[in-house]
This record gives C-alpha cells, sequence and structure tokens, in this order.
C-alpha cells in the first residue's frame, strides 16, 4: 500500500514537471516567432552586412592598362597627408627621398626634409638625440607605437598609410568579380578609401545604435561607425594650383597620393605588362606559322 502511495506521488511530480516544461516550449516557440517577424521587419535580430553600402567606381588617372599617375594631383594630395591626416596615420615605409617622383627637386625634397625633426642615435655617448630630417628619412610616425595611438583615438589605432589603398577594399560579389577580369578593375581600394572619406555627415537609421566616440559611416568595412571622426571639411586646405578646396576634391587627391605610397611603381610595371603581352600575342602567331611551315611536308 505505501508503495502504491509513492507511485502515485512520483507521477504526480512527473506530470507537474511535465507541464511546466511544455509551458516554457510554448514560451519559447512565441519569442523566436516574435524575432522572426521583427527581422523580417528589418529590425533586431537580422545580421547586418557590412560596409552598408559599397563605394561608387570612380574614374582614376591610374586604372587601366594605360594608367599614369597625375603629378599635379599628388603634389595636393600630399599637402593634405601633411597638413590633415599625418596627425594620426604614420607612412612608415615610404622615405622621403622618394618624393621626387612627384616632380619635386632634390633641393624641394631637402628643404621639405628639413621641416621634421627625427630621433636618431646612438651617439657617441649612448644616447639618442634629435635632429632635423634628412631625404633618406622616412615619413616620422605621429605616435611611437601603435598602443599610444590607439591610446589617443579612444582605442582604436589609425593604421598605417603605406599600403592602406592596397590592403582594403570591399569585395565585389559575383558575378562583378568575373566581369573585373575583362574590365581590368582593380581600384578596390582607392574607390573604398574614397567612399570613406566622403561618407560621413549623414543620421544612422534608428535601429543602428552607435557607440559612443565613433562616427556613422555606411561605407566604413567593419561595422556601421568608426573611430575616425570626419577628418575633411570644404576650404581645409590651401591648394596653391587653383584646384577646388572641397571634400570631394581633397578626398581624391589624398587617396591618389595614398595609391602612389603603396604602389610607386605601378606605372612602370603596366607598361612592362602591356610590352610583355604584346610581345607573347606576335610571339604566338609566329610560332604558329613557323609550326606549318615545318610539318608542310609531312603527309598525314
Ligand atoms: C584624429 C585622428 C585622425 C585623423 C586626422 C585621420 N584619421 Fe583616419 N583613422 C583614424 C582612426 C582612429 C582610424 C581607425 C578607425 C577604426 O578602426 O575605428 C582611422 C582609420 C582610417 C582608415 C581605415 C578605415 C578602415 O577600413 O579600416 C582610412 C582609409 C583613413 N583613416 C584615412 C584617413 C585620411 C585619408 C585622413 C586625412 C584626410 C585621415 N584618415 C585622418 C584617425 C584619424
Amino acid at each position: 500500500m505505501a508503495q502504491d502511495a509513492q507511485s502515485e506521488a512520483v507521477e504526480a511530480q512527473a506530470d507537474a514537471i511535465g507541464t511546466a516544461a511544455e509551458g516554457a516550449a510554448a514560451e519559447g516557440a512565441a519569442e523566436t516567432e516574435a524575432e522572426h517577424e521583427a527581422a523580417a521587419e528589418g529590425g533586431h535580430g537580422e545580421t547586418p552586412h557590412y560596409p552598408l553600402r559599397k563605394p561608387e567606381e570612380m574614374s582614376w588617372s591610374f586604372a587601366g592598362p594605360f594608367g599614369h599617375y597625375d603629378l599635379g594631383q599628388l603634389q595636393r594630395g600630399l599637402k593634405v597627408y601633411k597638413e590633415v591626416c599625418a596627425s594620426c596615420h604614420s607612412m612608415n615605409l615610404v622615405a622621403m627621398r622618394t618624393l621626387t617622383d612627384l616632380g619635386y627637386s632634390d633641393a624641394q625634397v631637402k628643404a621639405f626634409a628639413a621641416e621634421y625633426t627625427v630621433q636618431d642615435g646612438p651617439d657617441d655617448s649612448g644616447e639618442m638625440f634629435e635632429r632635423p630630417g634628412i631625404p633618406s628619412d622616412h615619413f616620422p610616425a605621429p605616435f611611437p607605437n601603435p598602443a599610444a595611438a590607439a591610446a589617443a583615438n579612444g582605442g582604436a589605432h589609425p593604421p598605417d598609410f603605406s599600403l592602406l589603398a592596397k590592403a582594403r577594399a570591399v569585395e565585389r560579389g559575383f558575378p562583378t568579380f568575373v566581369f573585373d577580369i575583362f574590365t581590368q578593375y582593380a581600384e578596390g581600394g582607392p574607390d573604398y578609401i574614397h567612399a570613406l572619406l566622403t561618407g560621413y555627415g549623414e543620421e544612422a537609421p534608428a535601429d543602428i545604435t552607435i557607440q559612443p566616440g565613433t562616427y556613422y559611416n555606411p561605407y566604413f568595412l567593419s561595422g556601421p561607425a568608426l573611430a575616425m571622426p570626419p577628418p575633411l571639411s570644404d576650404d581645409l586646405i590651401e591648394y596653391p594650383d587653383g584646384a577646388p578646396q572641397t571634400v570631394e576634391q581633397y578626398s581624391r587627391d589624398v587617396t591618389a597620393f595614398m595609391m602612389w605610397a603603396a604602389e610607386p611603381h605601378m606605372v612602370e610595371r603596366k607598361a612592362t605588362g602591356l610590352i610583355v603581352m604584346v610581345f607573347l600575342i606576335i610571339f604566338a602567331a609566329m610560332l604558329f606559322l613557323v609550326k606549318r611551315r615545318v610539318w608542310a611536308g609531312t603527309p598525314h
């Protein structure tokens, strides 16, 4: 008898657990349904894909097999870099002597380098010392190391400019990347940087939370906002050559300059490539004719 009562009690307990579990399951289902609805409306729950907007394709003087750098543009870009970006971004791999590529004379490059103070040493007594820059120096970095740069910029360190124009690009997706092979599109980096620099100033959509200390930019590759405040504004930098002093023009110029910094020998590379391709085509035609001549007398 006692055993019966016990088993009844166990059954009752099991029932109770069962109902509780069912209840919980029903609640869970309701929750996921609500989430699905929210996702369908484009709200909370959807995984966003960055960048929120694709960069516009610009026409660059250095695009295509006959591409070349516009020296006037590079000189303006250097001015933008020096007066604005260089206070946060380093360019460690670029030596100032290479600025002769931009059309400056040796004397001008010497004077340019001398405006900087660089650390050198150790001297005879083992001390580091400072001296004016010389053309063989690389561009001095604004911060002693990336950690110091991050600490001064809300936790994100401004990336080095040396190779940035070739290190960034927005994925093109199928089938565009197939067409790119034939159109020889290779300006994903410059297009991205130009879009990023001109992409500030919009209100973030209501469903996107912007972290404090970051700035909304729908073109940023890694999120809805980045730690770089909008660096450019109209009339910020004076252009001696009469080019428009607008954010649009500054962005193009500094982007072209960054492309030159990342690939200073691009023009020679493209010129050599073109000659090689022409040679290979002529050579293939000649091989074909020679083959026909050599085998002409041989019966099948
Ligand atoms: C006040 C400091 C500051 C100035 C001035 C500045 N930047 Fe930045 N920049 C940053 C920081 C910080 C980041 C990193 C942002 C992040 O990862 O959230 C950054 C990132 C970038 C990136 C990389 C974005 C990516 O995809 O990772 C580019 C390109 C860039 N800056 C270009 C420029 C250009 C061009 C200028 C000059 C016109 C400039 N910056 C001026 C602080 C600055």
